[in-house]
This record gives C-alpha cells, sequence and structure tokens, in this order.
C-alpha cells in the first residue's frame, strides 16, 4: 500500500489538521515530517451525545487522535521536549492514548538558547522582522544546517550530549553575549535540561525510516502531515518570509525517510479564501470590512499565538502553484461556509506586475511583493451550507465556486469543508 501525502497550498491553517483527522480511521500510521511546535492544528470531533471535542495540537501529529493509528515525528521535525511531554500529559488527561507514539532518533532537539536566539532575533530586525512564532524553530534549523545540532539520540549518551552542546555553546554563547548582551545558558544547565527527559523519552525512540518502510511492505498505509505549508516552504515560498523547514511534498520523504517511488497521493489542503499569520507579500490581502468579516466569520486567530490572521481572497495563482511544486493529486476545499451570505465572491486568477500580467508566480521576489490581483467576480449563495454532506446538497452557486475553482487551480477537488467539525466534509471523489 501507499504512502500519502497532506500538505497545506498556501500559507499555512488550511485545515490540515481536521484532513488528516478525516482520514485517520483508514491508515495505520500518522508521521509528522517538518517543523515542530510552531504549527498549530484545531481537531473537532463530533461525540455521540451530540457535543464535540476541541483539541489544539502543535508538536504531536493529528493522527495521534485516532485510536490504532500510530504517529509518528519524522528526522526531519525539530523537537521541544518540555512542550512534547506537556502536549502528552494533556492528552492523557483527557483519556487519548498516546502510548503509540514513535520518535525518530534523528530529529534534532530545540535548545534553550535556541528559543532565546529566536525572540531576540526577531527583536534585532525590527521592522524587517519575519514575524516567527518564536519557539526556536529557525535556529535550530540553522544548528542542523551548520552541524552543530542536537539531536533526540544525543541525550541517551551523556559524554557525546556534553559534547555537542559545549561545541554549540562555544559559538552561540559568544553570539548571545556580543551580539545581543544576553547571558548564555551554562553547558550544565542544557544538559541537565535535556537529560531530565532521557528516560521517558527513550521508549518511544525508533529509526522511524524503518518502521515506516517495514510498514509499507507490508502493505499498510501512510500518511504523512505536513505543518506550514507551500508558500512558508524555505525553497518554494516567499523567501526570507518563511518557516526554515520543507513543508511541501519533497520534504515528506526527506522528512520521513520514505522514497518518493513510494509516495503516490499528494492531498493539498487550501482554504476557500487565504489567510496568513506573521511578515511577507500576500497580493489578495485585504484591508477592510472584507477582510475583517472574513476574519470574524472565520474565526482566524492563530492556533499557536493567537494572532489575528491576515485575510484576503482565493489566489489561483498560489494555488496553480502549489498544485505543481507539490505534485497534488487532489485539492481539499476548506471553509466554503466561510463565503455564505457574500453576493459576489472575488477570486485572484492572474497578476499585475507594472502592466504586464502574470498567470505564474513571478520569477522575482519584488515583483511578487507588488503584484496587484487582477479578480474574477463570481455570484455567491445566501443558503446554509454547514448541514450540506452531498455536493448535491450545495446550493448552484456555491457548486459553480467549486467547479470555477477547480477549473483554474491545476487539480480536483475531491472534498469540500464546510464547518469545522470532522463530519461537516462533502466528498466528491473518495480520498484515500
Ligand atoms: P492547520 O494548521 O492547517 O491544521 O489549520 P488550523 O487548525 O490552524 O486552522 C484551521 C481552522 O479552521 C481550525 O480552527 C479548524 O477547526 C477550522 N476548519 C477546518 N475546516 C473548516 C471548514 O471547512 N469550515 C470551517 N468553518 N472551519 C474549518
Ligand atoms: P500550521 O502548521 C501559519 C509562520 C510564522 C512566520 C513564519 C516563520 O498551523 O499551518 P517560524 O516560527 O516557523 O520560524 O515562523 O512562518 N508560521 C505559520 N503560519 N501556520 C503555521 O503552521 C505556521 N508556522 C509558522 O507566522 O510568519
Ligand atoms: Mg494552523
Amino acid at each position: 500500500m501507499p504512502a500519502i501525502a497532506i500538505i497545506g497550498a498556501q500559507w499555512g491553517d488550511e485545515g490540515k489538521g481536521k484532513a488528516t483527522d478525516l482520514l485517520g480511521s483508514r491508515v495505520d500510521y500518522v508521521v509528522k515530517f517538518n517543523g515542530g511546535n510552531n504549527a498549530g492544528h484545531t481537531v473537532v470531533i463530533p461525540q455521540p451525545d451530540g457535543t464535540s471535542e476541541k483539541y489544539a495540537l502543535h508538536l504531536l501529529p493529528s493522527g495521534i487522535l485516532t485510536p490504532g493509528c500510530t504517529p509518528v515525528i519524522g528526522n526531519g521535525v525539530v523537537v521541544d521536549l518540555h512542550v512534547l511531554f506537556e502536549e502528552l500529559e494533556a492528552l492523557t488527561k483527557r483519556g487519548v492514548d498516546v502510548g503509540r507514539l514513535r520518535i525518530s532518533a534523528n530529529a534534532h532537539l530545540i535548545a534553550d538558547y535556541n528559543r532565546t536566539l529566536d525572540k531576540v532575533t526577531e527583536r534585532f530586525l525590527g521592522s524587517r522582522r519575519i514575524g516567527t512564532t518564536g519557539r526556536g524553530i529557525g535556529p535550530t534549523y540553522a544548528d542542523k544546517m551548520n552541524r552543530i545540532g542536537i539531536r533526540v539520540q544525543d541525550i541517551f549518551d551523556e559524554k557525546i550530549l556534553r559534547q555537542k552542546v559545549e561545541g554549540a555553546l562555544d559559538l552561540k554563547g559568544q553570539v548571545l553575549t556580543k551580539i545581543y548582551n544576553r547571558r548564555p545558558p551554562t553547558v550544565d544547565e542544557i544538559v541537565e535540561e535535556l537529560l531530565a527527559y532521557a528516560d521517558r523519552l527513550a521508549p518511544m525512540v525508533c529509526d522511524t525510516g524503518l518502521l515506516l518502510n517495514q510498514a509499507l511492505d507490508r502493505g499498510e498505509t501512510v500518511l504523512l502531515e505536513a505543518g506550514q505549508a507551500t508558500l512558508l516552504d524555505v525553497d518554494h515560498g516567499t523567501y526570507p518570509f518563511v518557516t526554515s523547514s520543507s513543508a511541501t511534498s519533497g520534504g515528506a520523504c526527506t522528512g520521513s525517510g520514505i522514497p518518493p517511488t513510494r509516495l503516490s497521493q499528494v492531498i493539498a489542503i487550501v482554504k476557500a479564501y487565504t489567510t496568513r499569520v506573521g511578515e511577507g507579500p500576500f497580493p489578495t490581502e485585504l484591508f477592510d470590512d472584507d477582510g475583517e468579516h472574513l476574519r470574524t466569520v472565520g474565526a482566524e486567530f492563530g492556533t499557536t499565538t493567537g494572532r489575528p490572521r491576515r485575510c484576503g481572497w482565493y489566489d489561483a495563482v498560489i494555488a496553480r502553484y502549489a498544485a505543481r511544486v507539490n505534485g497534488v493529486t487532489d485539492f481539499v476545499l476548506t471553509k466554503l461556509d466561510v463565503l455564505t451570505g457574500l453576493e459576489k465572491v472575488p477570486v485572484c486568477v492572474a497578476y499585475d506586475v507594472d502592466g504586464t500580467r502574470h498567470d505564474e508566480m513571478p520569477v522575482n521576489q519584488s515583483d511578487f511583493h507588488h503584484a496587484t490581483p487582477i479578480f474574477e467576480h463570481l455570484d455567491g449563495w445566501a443558503e446554509d451550507i454547514s448541514g450540506a454532506r452531498t455536493f448535491a446538497d450545495l446550493p448552484v452557486n456555491a457548486q459553480r465556486y467549486v467547479e470555477a475553482v477547480e477549473q483554474m487551480s491545476g487539480a480536483r477537488i475531491s472534498a469540500v469543508g464546510v464547518g469545522p467539525s470532522r463530519d461537516a466534509t462533502v466528498v466528491r471523489h473518495e480520498l484515500i
């Protein structure tokens, strides 16, 4: 059986958590392959008594909520051990069985000095800041590339751990003191903090690449769940206003140890409009009442930092780009219900850059910064669609919106979200 990737097509918060949860019961493994606790996935699970349970996950893969499914933190992830055990404890208290979690021995650890460096660097950058989540993600990936990172396996050998922390602090201690005027932590402080988790962590740690490839050999299904999204990817996103990991389908392979030849499907989650958190270009961004309307109705406030999300109309240029970069086989169009009540729904079909029409992403970032959207205005609908469960249940104009967006976006739209809950989904083509 195949490996399937779920990725975000825009700037994150498209509803990847809900989609992963929806498919969780049909897969054997759910793997987080990139990022760390910068992610925030909200999952709403309907209960037999008609109420619903809401979960906010950051570091853990959303598959942890599905009984019988094995959640895996892959080698491409950066792990904050304090956050890991905090999330595990919170879920255990709510009755979720977290005993199956497996963590790659090669995943990198977020050390305290990297949390500090993330925050002080942002302050130092001032108006040039990225607007990071302040969780130490960027500095930890930088250490990985600089070959001074600390990995999960290092905490099982105190001597090695001490050597590595010393090596890292030789450099980073100087940066903290001399550039940022901060007292760096001592080697002992860092070693002690990390060692404190070793015994609890040990039973979860393994060669997750081997585990997953053996599962595929046995015919089991593996779902690879992205944090962040295509336009936040360090290679393919709006650099430098990106995160520091590979959030696209290529990253699903490098971040899990599953080879590209085993990936049979790439499902992209895309919102029926667009949002972004943090700094950086955003051609369809709205600064008027329409933007406020989308933010209020769509409850567009960050799951991780609580920041209001910037809101704008659907951008088909971005969707086509995501389809190409990721090799998307299916889109899941989420939050269609948020557009209910609008008389006309603008959709960006191309950009105008200094009088020239661009149907694809401009090659130069500065062109993207002042790209003006060229809109097509589709007819809206007034009927409440949150109860729709088949495509035919949707009002004709909502159906037309989905079909028009599908035409423009480079892959079929296989499911449509009409509410936050797991069951508030219209399936057009079975996803797995
Ligand atoms: P992720 O980071 O991609 O997993 O997305 P987030 O969880 O950060 O943000 C998506 C938000 O939209 C969450 O609050 C979800 O509960 C909610 N959501 C997901 N799909 C739908 C949908 O189809 N309609 C509505 N109204 N909300 C949705
Ligand atoms: P999910 O998985 C939206 C953004 C931050 C910032 C930039 C870099 O929930 O979709 P970082 O802390 O990663 O160095 O910040 O990336 N960002 C996200 N935006 N959703 C996310 O995750 C994000 N993770 C990071 O706001 O602009
Ligand atoms: Mg999110």
